[in-house]
C-alpha cells in the first residue's frame, strides 16, 4: 500500500446539538479547556505523520482556516510584549500542517462530504478523522493505529470500540467476518445506525477511518441511506463486498464531544490531565462533591 500522507476532516455540519453556541461559532472551534476541538484532531493526524489535511467546511467556517494560519498582528503584539510562550504557541499552530479547505455546498451527509475531497486525495489511501470523536492515548494516536493495520493487511480500516447496547443506534456498526489478530477483524459488512435488534455487533465506528481511493467510485453512486443522507458507512459496506476492509479496535479513551455530557466530561478530564490546572480542578470537584452529598 502507498504511504498515507493525507487526511480529510469533515467539518461542514451546523452543530445543531450545541445551539445557540454554534450559531456564529463553528462547533469545531468550541474549546476543550483552551484548545479548539479541531486542533486536537489535527494534532492526532500530524502525530501520525500526516502533513496535508483537507477540511471540508461550509460558509460560516472560515475561522477554522484562520486558526491554522499565521496571525501577523497577534504575533507582532506578542513579540513586542516579549511573550515568548504564546508567540511560540501561535507559531507552532500555524506551521503544524498544510491545511486545505473545500466547501460542501449541500448538506448531503458524511459520504458526500468525503466525496468533496476526491480531487485533493487523487489516487492514494487516506485518513478520515471526525471532529466529534476526540481520542486520547498516551502511546499512539487512534489514526496511527489504523494506519499500521492498513499497511499490515493492505486494506481499508475503520476504527471501532465496543459501545453499550443502548448506544448502538447512534453509530455505524460492523459485522465481523474473520478475526485477524487480537485487535483486527475482517469485515463482512457495516450498518449505519441500526436498532439494537438489527445490530450485527456492538463494535461501533468511532470517527476514524483509513480508506483506499476506490471508495470514491462507491460514494459517487451511493443512494441516500439512514436519515436520507449519503452515508460513508453504506459505501464502505459495498467496498467490503469487493475488497478487504478491516476494523481495528483501537486503544484510547474516546470522548463524544458532539454530545453535551461527553463535552463536559472532556473538559473535566483534560483539565485534570494538565499540570497547570490539575490541583485547582481537583479542589473544585471535591467541593462540588461535598455540595452534592
Ligand atoms: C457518523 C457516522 C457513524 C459513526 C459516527 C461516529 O455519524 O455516520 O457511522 O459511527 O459518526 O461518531 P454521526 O455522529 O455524524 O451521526
Amino acid at each position: 500500500m502507498k504511504n498515507i500522507t493525507k487526511a480529510i476532516i469533515p467539518a461542514a455540519g451546523f452543530g445543531t446539538r450545541f445551539l445557540p453556541a454554534t450559531k456564529a461559532v463553528p462547533k469545531e472551534m468550541l474549546p476543550i479547556v483552551d484548545i479548539p476541538t479541531i486542533q486536537y484532531i489535527v494534532e492526532e493526524a500530524v502525530n501520525s505523520g500526516i502533513r496535508d489535511i483537507l477540511i471540508v467546511t461550509s460558509s460560516y467556517k472560515t475561522c477554522i482556516e484562520n486558526h491554522f494560519d499565521q496571525s501577523y498582528e497577534l504575533e507582532c503584539k506578542l513579540l513586542e510584549k516579549q511573550d515568548e510562550e504564546h508567540y511560540q504557541m501561535m507559531e507552532r499552530i500555524a506551521s503544524m500542517a498544510n491545511i486545505f479547505a473545500v466547501r460542501q455546498k449541500h448538506p448531503r451527509g458524511l459520504g458526500h462530504a468525503i466525496l468533496c475531497g476526491e480531487a485533493f486525495i487523487q489516487n492514494e489511501p487516506f485518513a478520515v478523522l471526525l471532529g466529534d470523536d476526540v481520542v486520547v492515548n498516551k502511546e499512539k494516536g487512534a489514526i496511527a493505529q489504523l494506519m499500521e493495520a492498513a499497511y499490515a493487511y493492505e486494506g481499508s480500516v475503520v476504527g471501532v470500540q465496543r459501545v453499550a447496547d443502548a448506544a448502538v443506534h447512534k453509530y455505524g456498526i460492523v459485522a465481523p467476518k474473520e478475526q485477524m489478530s487480537e485487535r483486527i477483524v475482517k469485515l463482512a459488512t457495516m450498518v449505519e445506525k441500526p436498532s439494537l435488534a438489527h445490530a450485527p455487533s456492538n463494535m461501533a465506528v468511532l470517527g476514524r477511518y483509513v480508506l483506499e481511493p476506490e471508495i470514491f467510485a462507491y460514494l459517487k453512486n451511493q443512494p441516500p441511506g439512514a436519515g436520507n443522507e449519503i452515508q460513508l458507512t453504506d459505501a464502505i459496506a459495498r467496498l467490503a463486498q469487493d475488497k478487504n476492509v478491516y476494523a481495528c479496535d483501537f486503544e484510547g479513551t474516546r470522548y463524544d464531544v458532539g454530545d453535551k455530557l461527553g463535552f463536559l466530561q472532556a473538559q473535566i478530564d483534560f483539565a485534570l490531565g494538565r499540570e497547570d490546572l490539575h490541583d485547582a480542578m481537583a479542589e473544585i470537584i471535591r467541593n462540588t462533591h461535598k455540595k452534592l452529598s
